[in-house]
């Protein structure tokens, strides 16, 4: 057998196998294990029966192009359904020529990275933050610093204090602040107004970007949630907006964007097209039909409630069974509760093959949505996917587990 190693790239040699990815992907052969753990919509929202019209349309329709090479930056058609589409729902005006179509927000996370980090830039993020986000600045050599958060999401006189008390020179090597302002992964909870404002008046004072990743603010379940973009209070430029339709409609489609601004968005463009020529021209178009027949506004709509009533459910569950030594975010939207256990010594990370052999339930340990090495008494819980049956055994499994342990 080869020794491959010495053929791999740096990064190669940095990356990582995560234990925990591991342990998850036995999984699928475990039945009798209730999951927390994926990120993933309730699949009785997939509108499977329009999507099958569309996709039988698009190819009767637009087969010649649909299913061929298209523009790096995205099918016009679908570059226009999205502008309108941002602007229905978010109440901001693009440019055609400013979206780029990508192969979901993952895509879009690891392209901007690879536009604008060098080894040994930083990148500053809400910790904890989404583990794949901090994982695609990683690898393009970036170095992550953590905003605390609480209900109202990164504290942002923290982050002015993190900036004031840098040196020049390290200062200089910030390029972005990445923030999931509205219904964060993983913890659910939402930037406020006012802070919205200061993380804007922050990085026009300190001459940064803000990356905003923007899957979860269609499914918000309060009333009186900010949900406006940074994008659209931004007046100079400097958000590059980040969304998808992965919790809206499939993720197995595959389908993300970028709304960046005249350079920036040509430069985007540009370290896309190496990277995959162009995202598949037939999801896009299935992607441009389902918003103009509103396929993705019933999605929408029958999702709110559905995942209203199973986060109801396991903050009642957890109220219910959780002991007292524990925090849990309480999550205006998305798909995720955040819990810390604080007891001396709970590791959620070293506890996980014990919670799937034996208490028979799983979750994402929380230590990696962290960027400073805090969270292993943290857990990410996951009430999108789980039946309602499931929910209620599985925290009372989760329950047994805390304080077992
Ligand atoms: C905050 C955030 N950004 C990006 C993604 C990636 O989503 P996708 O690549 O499916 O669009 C996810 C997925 O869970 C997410 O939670």
């Amino acid at each position: 057998m080869l020794d491959y190693s010495k053929y791999y790239s740096n990064l190669a040699k940095r990356i990582k196998a995560s234990e925990i990815r591991e342990i998850l992907a036995i999984l699928k052969t475990k039945r009798d294990v209730i999951s927390f753990a994926g990120g993933i919509p309730d699949p009785t929202l997939f509108p499977k029966q329009e999507l099958v019209e569309i996709a039988r349309d698009v190819i009767e329709q637009y087969g010649d192009d649909a299913l061929q090479y298209s523009e790096t930056k995205g099918v016009r058609e679908v570059r226009e359904a999205v502008c309108k589409f941002m602007y229905a729902k978010k109440g901001f005006k693009c440019d055609l020529e400013d979206v780029i179509i990508t192969t979901g927000s993952q895509s879009a996370l690891d392209i901007i990275a690879r536009t604008l980090l060098d080894p040994g830039d930083v990148v500053i993020t809400e910790n904890p933050s989404y583990l794949a986000a901090i994982g695609a600045f990683k690898n393009a050599g970036g170095r992550l610093i953590g905003v605390d958060i609480d209900d109202f999401g990164m504290k942002t006189h923290v982050l002015e204090e993190i900036l004031r008390s840098m040196s020049e020179v390290e200062r200089s090597k910030v390029k972005f602040i990445y923030t999931i302002p509205v219904a964060q992964n993983p913890a659910g909870v939402s930037l406020s107004s006012e802070r919205k404002k200061h993380l804007l008046e922050i990085a026009s004072k300190y001459d940064l970007l803000i990356l905003e990743d923007d899957p979860y603010s269609y499914i918000v379940f309060e009333e009186g949630v900010d949900k406006t973009p940074l994008k659209a209070l931004d007046r100079e430029g400097r958000v590059i907006y980040i969304s998808t339709i992965s919790k809206i409609l499939a993720p197995g489609l595959r389908i993300g964007w970028i709304i960046s601004l005249n350079d920036l968005t040509r430069k985007i463009e540009l370290v896309k097209q190496y990277v995959d020529l162009h995202s598949p021209t037939f999801t896009q178009y299935i992607t441009a039909e389902a918003i103009k027949r509103g396929v993705i506004d019933k999605v929408i709509s029958r999702a709110i409630p559905l995942y209203k009533a199973k986060r109801d459910l396991m903050l009642k569950a957890m109220k219910e069974h959780f002991p007292e030594y524990t925090w849990y975010s309480k999550p205006v939207g998305g798909l995720f509760i955040f819990a810390y256990v604080y007891k001396e010594g709970f590791d959620a990370g070293k506890l996980l093959p014990l919670a799937i052999e034996k208490y028979k339930v799983a979750y994402v340990p929380g230590g990696s949505f962290h960027v400073d090495g805090r969270g292993a008494n943290s857990m990410r819980i996951n009430f999108s996917y789980s039946t309602y049956e499931q929910i209620i055994e599985g925290i009372k499994r989760l329950a047994t587990l805390i304080k077992e342990n």
